[in-house]
């Protein structure tokens, strides 16, 4: 096992600083060797602040075969707009080094194969780095399942139901992917927030899997609206239509007969909520209102707006353990801790050489969901086939 591990991080936008700042600095057992970005003012940003924190200032590029080629580093870390995720996970995979690639949706069943392929040919771990699938709710809804609280479990819900406006509609102005997306395509572009925490439910790509899909998107007209109220003098934009439907509305049959449901709602004004629900033979979780309702226990289930909020009563009996854990410790990193549990885990199995816990084959299934609904979208709602990246391992896969 090694005591440090040299990393290379591609993809220095938002979520790649963060990343850097808030976690990945604080982290005595990982040194950044090499940053890369297409731009120079965020490689210099992000060099500075390596610098300062490390005290040696990185190797800085802005082609990431060059952070590939260098010998010591380890592991990269991918936190590049969407397109490129797969290309550069798979050549990193070609050139021995464990990726981890931040969250999206894929662009083509094809570069699906293409990643798993990489990694049956060599045999480098490659994880998706789905945060949400260490947050504390999840994690205690995960611990409930497992020792049966809810029954044996039939559905489950999720959404991305974050209200992105602002960032969409200045995407030219920040240099952002996002808006490109959504006066092009027209889909569930944001599926692994949500499917991520319920493919452990359920036991996706082991012992379960996701067969088939039908997609839905409503009409696109937050984006226009607001644009007309807060940009209106961008004369070019406010002109466009948007591909993307305000809501999409996807369900996902699984291999046992349970259903998911997944929301992508990123274009209207709301709250955010990842809307994670989970409903069994005994009882239901929902993050709406933070209830756990369990079959048989409650008076008052026809005036349940007087137990909103009694999630928190389970939670001393079913904390996860990995919470209990860092809760002693003390939490620190993004998104509620979250950000630095995945990268923590992820470079654990660097240290070790072992496997990376979430693997290829969640990355593959979970980003699919995109294209495939772009394909349902397409043609009203049409039921698509998922396919089975592990040719059949999944029946049998722990
Ligand atoms: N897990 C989370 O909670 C979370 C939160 C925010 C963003 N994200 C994810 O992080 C990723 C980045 O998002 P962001 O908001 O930081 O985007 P961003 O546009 O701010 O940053 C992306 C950066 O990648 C760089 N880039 C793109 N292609 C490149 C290439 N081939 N070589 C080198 N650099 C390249 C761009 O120049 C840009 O600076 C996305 O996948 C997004 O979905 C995840």
């Amino acid at each position: 096992m090694k005591e440090k591990i040299k990393i290379g991080m591609i993809g220095l936008g938002g979520r790649g600083m963060g990343l850097l700042r808030l976690v990945i600095l604080n982290m005595s057992d990982v040194e950044v060797v090499a940053l890369c970005d297409r731009y120079e003012d965020r490689q210099t940003k992000a060099a500075d602040k390596v610098e300062e924190k490390q005290g040696s200032r990185p190797f800085v590029t802005i082609d990431y075969q060059e952070v590939l080629s260098i010998d010591e580093i380890d592991a990269v870390i991918i936190s590049t707009s969407w397109a490129d995720h797969i290309d550069i996970a798979i050549a990193s995979m070609e050139a021995g080094k464990y990726v981890a690639t931040e969250v999206g949706g894929a662009y083509s069943v094809q570069e699906c194969w293409r990643l798993v392929e990489a990694y049956e040919r060599t045999k480098i771990p490659c994880m998706i780095l789905e945060n949400c699938c260490y947050g504390r709710d999840e994690l205690m809804v995960l611990n409930m399942v497992k020792q049966g609280l809810f029954g044996e479990i039939v559905h489950c819900a999720g959404g991305y139901q974050h209200d992105l406006r602002d960032e969409i509609a200045y995407g030219y102005e920040n240099r952002h992917y996002r808006l490109d997306n959504y006066i092009n395509r027209n889909c569930e572009n944001y599926p692994t927030h949500e499917i991520g925490p319920i493919a452990r439910i359920l036991d996706i790509n082991r012992g379960n899997r996701m067969v088939s899909l039908v997609s839905m998107a409503s009409k696109a007209k937050g984006m226009k609206e607001y644009i007309k109220n807060e940009k209106s003098h961008d004369s070019e934009l406010a002109k466009l239509d948007f591909m993307q439907g305000d809501i999409v509305t996807t369900i996902i049959k699984c291999a046992h007969g349970e259903t998911i449901t997944i929301t992508l709602d990123t274009t209207l004004p709301r709250y955010y909520s990842r809307g994670f629900t989970v409903r069994g033979t005994k009882g239901m979780y929902t993050e709406e209102n933070q209830s756990v309702y369990i079959d048989g226990s409650h008076d008052h289930y026809q005036s349940w707006n007087k137990n909103w909020g009694n999630a928190e009563e389970f939670r001393e009996k079913y904390e996860h353990p990995i919470w209990s854990k860092f809760l002693e410790e003390g939490v620190q990193g993004g998104h509620g801790g979250a950000d630095w549990l995945v990268l923590a885990d992820f470079f654990e199995s660097v240290k070790k050489g072992t496997q990376t816990p979430l693997d290829v084959y969640d990355m593959a299934s979970w980003m699919c969901i995109s294209t495939l609904s772009e394909d349902s979208i397409a043609m009203g709602g049409h039921p698509i086939a998922i396919p089975d990246f592990t040719n059949g391992k999944w029946i049998t896969r722990q």
